[in-house]
């Protein structure tokens, strides 16, 4: 039996409600990073995050920093901005450290932020979070 874990950090809740679709969409919860729950026994880990001044939160860096090395077998990586752009470098970086094999499609959705981007993540960017979580499960099993 393959696991499958959802992990996120999120500071104002966006990406929290990608999470969520994607764990629903798994089967599984959706888990803060804060909230202490050991991933290391994952088969595969989807990773989600919000983008503050370019970067993740250093608390999400600090938190894939401990994962166990040469463990866990696949992750997916998720982020939420105010651009929508691709943010992951420096997480896909730091989980390849960890002997952790990344699927190359990473899901990039627009987030609320100020007067930017109202109403976001709403029920499009959850079809597209359910629709990556599909697709990267059929990759995974296939
Ligand atoms: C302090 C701060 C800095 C941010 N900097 C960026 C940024 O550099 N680029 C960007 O695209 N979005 C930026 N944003 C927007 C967030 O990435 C966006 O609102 C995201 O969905 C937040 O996720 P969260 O609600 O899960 O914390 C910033 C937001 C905050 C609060």
């Amino acid at each position: 039996m393959n696991e499958i874990n959802v992990i996120y950090q999120s500071r104002g809740g966006n990406t929290e409600v990608i999470a969520k679709a994607i764990a629903e969409e798994c089967g599984v919860a959706a888990y803060d990073i804060e909230s202490a729950v050991n991933v290391s026994g994952s088969d595969l880990l989807f990773v989600g995050m919000g983008i503050y001044a370019g970067k993740p939160d250093s608390s999400l860096l600090d938190y894939l920093d401990q994962l166990p090395v040469n463990v866990i077998k696949g992750a997916a990586v998720f982020t939420t901005s105010a651009t929508g752009g691709e943010h992951a470098a420096l997480v896909i970086n730091l989980l390849e450290h960890k002997g952790i094999q990344v699927y190359p499609r990473h899901l990039n959705v627009k987030g609320k932020f100020l007067f930017m981007n109202k109403g976001k993540p709403g029920k499009d960017e959850v079809k597209e979070a359910r629709d990556f979580a599909r697709e990267v499960l059929d990759a995974f099993n296939g």
